[in-house]
C-alpha cells in the first residue's frame, strides 16, 4: 500500500458532537413559500436543512461531503411567512466513511413569543476524497448518556436501514 492509501485508510483523530454543531437562522419571506402565499415551500425548508447538515459534517469531516441519504423527514407544524426559523444540526452517528447528522427546525412567531419544532429528520453524508472515493472520517467522541443514547440509535439504523432496498424503506425511526 503507497503513503497515499495509507493516508486514506488511516483512522483520523476523534472529534466531538459539540465540535460538529451548526445553528442557522432566517426570516421566511414571502419569495420563501409555496403556491398559496402563506406557507413555506417544504423543498425550502428541506434546503436549508441539508445545507446545515452539510456544514455540521463537513465540520467533523474536514473533507468535501455530500448527501447519501435522507430519513424520516417529518413535518410537525406549519411554517409561515414572516416566522423566525432556526435550525438545529449535530452528528448523532459516525462510521468509518459516512456519518449521521440530526436537523431539527424550530420556528417562532415573533409577535406572540411562540415557539414550535417544526420538521426532524436524519441526514447521512459521506465524505469523499478527491477523487470522488469515499475518505475516513474521524470517530465521533462521546461526552454524555444522551450522546450515547443517540450514537447507539444512529448505529442501529446504519445497520437496519441498509440491508436492502426494501428493508430500507421500512426503517423505522424515533
Ligand atoms: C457516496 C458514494 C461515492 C458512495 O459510493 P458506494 O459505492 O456506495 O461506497 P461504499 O459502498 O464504499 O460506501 C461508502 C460509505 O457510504 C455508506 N453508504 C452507502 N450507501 C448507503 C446508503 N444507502 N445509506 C447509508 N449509508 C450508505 C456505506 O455504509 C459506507 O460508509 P461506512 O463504511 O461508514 O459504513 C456514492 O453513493 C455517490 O457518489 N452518491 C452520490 C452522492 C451525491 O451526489 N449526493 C448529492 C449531491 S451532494
Amino acid at each position: 500500500m503507497n503513503e497515499q492509501a495509507d493516508l486514506k485508510n488511516s483512522e483520523p483523530e476523534g472529534r466531538t458532537v459539540d465540535h460538529s454543531k451548526v445553528v442557522m437562522s432566517q426570516v421566511i419571506m414571502p419569495v420563501h413559500t409555496g403556491p398559496g402565499g402563506v406557507y413555506v415551500h417544504g423543498g425550502e425548508i428541506i434546503k436549508l436543512m441539508d445545507t446545515a447538515a452539510g456544514l455540521a459534517a463537513l465540520r467533523h469531516a474536514h473533507h468535501p461531503v455530500v448527501t447519501l441519504r435522507v430519513e424520516g423527514i417529518n413535518f410537525h407544524h406549519p411554517i409561515r411567512v414572516g416566522n423566525y426559523v432556526t435550525v438545529r444540526a449535530k452528528l448523532t452517528y459516525a462510521s468509518r466513511f459516512s456519518m449521521e447528522i440530526q436537523v431539527e427546525v424550530f420556528t417562532e412567531d415573533v409577535r406572540k413569543e411562540k415557539e414550535w419544532k417544526a420538521l426532524t429528520a436524519y441526514f447521512v453524508f459521506v465524505a469523499l476524497d478527491s477523487n470522488a472515493q469515499p475518505q475516513r472520517v474521524p470517530p465521533l467522541i462521546i461526552t454524555s448518556d444522551e450522546e450515547r443514547r443517540s450514537f447507539e440509535s444512529g448505529e442501529s439504523r446504519h445497520t437496519t436501514c441498509r440491508i436492502d432496498e426494501h428493508t430500507r424503506t421500512l426503517c423505522a425511526l424515533d
